[in-house]
């Protein structure tokens, strides 16, 4: 890759991570991690595998009673017709596997469509196999959803795929079994892959249940879906991920990416998989109510900070994509110019600095996430009342200073 590695951006929230060390006792709300602990059924079962000396190589594409697990929860939770095991990978968390299925899949100057706004990452790995992600915008006013006739608008001839994340980061939308059928016909029509980033798919709220596009009927045969321990077991650190993939040439591709790029994914962590999946799943559900209960409160602190941010709460994933109030401006100008041009950098430099709230620009994550800012509410319920009582005292500081 060498020299255009140079114009493959690094995410801002890298920036954010490194701005927030500087700041003492701060709230961490800026990087998308949970506050839980991994449960004892995946720390037990790492903890035998070093006792056991399962310090070796493994097999690359993941230990066999890994992916014997994978590919039953594959095919029970997630309704995908996986045949065996042998169509499952292991990866170095689910950033490996975008890694992986952009190398395997996308020719120089190929396109493929992203929701604008989306997550950096998908973006830069796209750039990094000399590919062209073509923005489509999801529309706050449809819940962060596509409009589906601009999704169709917006294939070429060098499209090749479609990349999906439902439920979404940074918004947390979620698109309806409706829109997937209908981009999965538009999938079967163009004849393009899709890219199904699941990362979230745990942490649906309000009763709402997760659809895979890759168990429609016929999908499988041209979706990669995309799953992490990350999220669903509070495994970050851990950095294990999966995917499953039924047409032998792409996989055989991705096989040789993940040799290439770990040999084979760390084996004590794959050991904590199996513990993951083999002990009692009421954990998930345990971690999805909390992060209900806290978006809840973090929604109701939002509402007192006086229409300076404001948003509806996600459906799903765990962050806040809120609207700065375009009247809003930093009570002094930013110290570094080339933020001056954006207020959702401003807004962010303004919480840090001021009210030691980590948090990350909406332009970030695209150009359609300009004038928002995202707020990650994983965190203790204690860190997040703190950050919502330093913001409120700086919004209402500011509205004491200009009376409306
Ligand atoms: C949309 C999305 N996809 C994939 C990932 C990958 O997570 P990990 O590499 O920790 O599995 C993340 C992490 O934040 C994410 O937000």
């Amino acid at each position: 890759m060498a020299k255009s590695l140079d114009s493959v951006p690094l995410s801002g929230i890298i920036r954010i991570r490194d701005l927030m060390y500087t700041i003492k006792d701060p709230y961490r709300l800026d990087q998308g991690d949970v506050s839980f602990d991994a449960p004892a059924s995946v720390k037990d079962a790492m903890v035998r595998a070093i006792a056991d000396n399962r310090t070796h190589y493994v097999q690359t594409a993941g230990i066999p009673p890994l992916l014997q697990l994978l590919a039953e929860k594959l095919r029970s939770r997630n309704g995908i017709p996986v045949s065996g095991p042998d169509e499952v990978m292991v990866t170095t968390g689910g950033i490996h596997a975008i890694f992986m299925v952009c190398q395997a899949l996308l020719e120089p100057a190929d396109e493929i469509i992203v929701p604008d706004p989306t997550w950096p990452p998908t973006v830069s790995n796209i750039l990094a196999a000399h590919a062209v992600p073509a923005r489509c915008p999801i529309h706050e006013r449809l819940g962060w959803r596509y409009d589906l006739d601009e999704l169709a608008a917006a294939i070429t001839p060098r499209t090749r795929a479609i990349y999906i994340n439902s439920p979404h980061n940074p918004t947390g939308g979620v698109l309806t079994r409706a829109d997937l059928e209908r981009i999965a016909a538009l999938a079967e029509r163009h004849n393009l892959w899709v890219v199904s980033d699941e990362a979230y798919e745990d942490v649906v709220f309000d009763g709402g249940q997760h659809v895979s596009i890759a168990s429609l009927p016929g999908m499988y045969d041209r979706t990669v879906p995309i799953y992490t321990f990350s999220k669903s077991y509070a495994m970050t650190g851990l950095r294990l991920g999966y995917t499953a993939c039924n047409n032998r040439t792409l996989r055989d591709r991705m096989k040789k990416v993940l040799f290439l790029t770990a040999s084979n994914i760390a084996s004590v962590v794959q050991y904590g998989g199996v513990g993951a999946l083999e002990g009692s799943q009421e954990v998930v559900e345990q971690f999805r109510s909390e992060l209900e209960a806290r978006r809840t409160l973090f929604y109701d602190g939002v509402r007192d900070l006086n229409g300076v941010l404001t948003g509806t709460p996600p459906k799903g994933a765990f962050y806040a994509f809120l609207e700065i109030d375009p009247a809003w401006r930093p009570e002094e100008p930013s110290v570094d110019p080339s933020i001056r041009d954006s207020i959702s950098w401003q807004m962010v430099e303004h919480l840090v600095r001021r009210g030691r709230i980590g948090c990350v620009p909406g332009a970030d994550f695209g150009p359609a996430g300009e004038g928002y800012v995202r707020f990650c509410f994983a965190r203790e319920r204690k860190e997040l009342k703190g950050a919502l009582d330093s913001m409120k005292a700086l919004f209402t500081a500011r509205a004491a200073l200009h009376p409306l």
